[in-house]
Order: C-alpha cells, then structure tokens, then sequence
C-alpha cells in the first residue's frame, strides 16, 4: 500500500529500507522522501516503521557491530 502519495513510496519500499538499515523516519525522509512535501502521511509511516523493525531490526542488529537504538523523530 502506499504510505506517502506524495511521493509514491509504499510499505514495501520502507521494509525494505529498513532491511538496509533504516532506522527513523528522518532516515526514510533522507532515502526514500517520506514526509518531505505535506508531512500527512508521518504517522502512518512511522507506524509501518515501527513494525518493520520490530520483524526486522536491519543488518547491524545482532551482529556484535554496536547498533544503535531505533530512533522515531
Ligand atoms: S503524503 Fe507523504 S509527504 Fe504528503
């Protein structure tokens, strides 16, 4: 589904930046746009952010690397 009509980005796009090591939404602003133009979809997109990484917590969690905790500003 799409999160941010804005800009055309879906849920799947934000799981998958997160797979990739997204962590707050400042990170989906940055990679993917979210949020840049009206700002109406920030707490959806928080929400599926949220969720991806309570499944997926990116590539540096569990790896011993000092991950730093999620962040959701
Ligand atoms: S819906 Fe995402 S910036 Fe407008």
């Amino acid at each position: 589904m799409y999160v941010c009509v804005c800009n055309a980005v879906t849920d799947r796009q934000i799981r998958a930046a997160v797979h990739e090591g997204a962590s707050s939404l400042k990170d989906l602003r940055e990679e993917l746009g979210v949020g840049v133009t009206c700002g109406t979809c920030l707490p959806c997109a928080g929400e599926v952010l949220r969720a991806a990484l309570r499944q997926d917590p990116g590539p540096a969690a569990g790896a011993g690397l000092g991950g730093t905790a999620p962040a959701f500003a």
